[in-house]
């Protein structure tokens, strides 16, 4: 059994998915969820799914490294950030090395970097009259959207997008991509014994 711990800072809609995608799994189970704010509704679904669920405060999270001992405890292998907004400090990175996967609303290494998320990136999108926008599935280093990518999908600009407009197509690649991408992932981590921390 793999087990993952999900990141969400918002609303949560691809933690949803990938919640509801691995359920009765026999192979992956999501163990842990982790926030950095107490109204992220991605809490709510974790009481309703009775998921455990870690609120995590800033200095706790840079100065001391507390998770790792929840993670451990949880028996953590994969760490899914979906719309997790945190920079992911350099000691997880290594305990976590090529363990760590994010999504990225838009075709990395364009319109990526510190600050970029959410309704930033759609409007970068279309103020560089791209023609084209999508998602990155990538795994994480200490730089902010810089990692192996490991899956790109793609979707048209229209003319009269606005960033709205463009999120919800954007987010529509999410929701069917990632958490097929998160089981790829896994099938290749287990046949290179890359989770081989499983304690069940
Ligand atoms: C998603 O669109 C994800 O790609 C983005 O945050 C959103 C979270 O939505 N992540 C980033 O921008 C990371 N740089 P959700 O809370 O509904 O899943």
């Amino acid at each position: 059994m793999v087990h993952i711990a999900v990141f969400a800072s918002g609303a949560g809609t691809n933690a949803r998915k990938i919640l509801t995608y691995f359920e009765g799994s026999p192979e992956v189970q999501i163990g842990l969820i982790v926030t950095n704010r107490k109204d992220a509704l991605v809490l709510r679904t974790a009481e309703e799914k009775g998921i455990p669920a870690l609120l995590l405060d800033r200095s706790s999270f840079y100065d001391s490294k507390t998770i790792l001992g929840v993670l451990g405890k949880h028996s953590i292998d994969l760490i899914v950030l979906a719309g997790f907004l945190w920079l992911i400090p350099a000691y997880l990175v290594k305990n976590y090395n090529r363990r760590i996967v994010n999504i990225h609303p838009a075709l990395l290494p364009k319109h990526g970097g510190k600050g970029m998320y959410g309704h930033h990136v759609h409007e970068a999108v279309l103020e560089e009259g791209d023609k084209e926008s999508g998602i990155t599935i990538h795994l994480i280093d200490e730089h902010y959207d810089r990692g192996q990518i490991l899956f790109q999908a793609k979707c048209p600009v229209e003319a009269n997008d606005t960033p709205e407009t463009l999120a919800q197509r954007v987010q529509q690649l999410e929701h069917l991509y990632y958490a097929q991408i998160i089981e790829q992932y896994i099938k290749e981590g287990n046949a290179s014994a890359l989770f081989k921390n499983q304690l069940s």
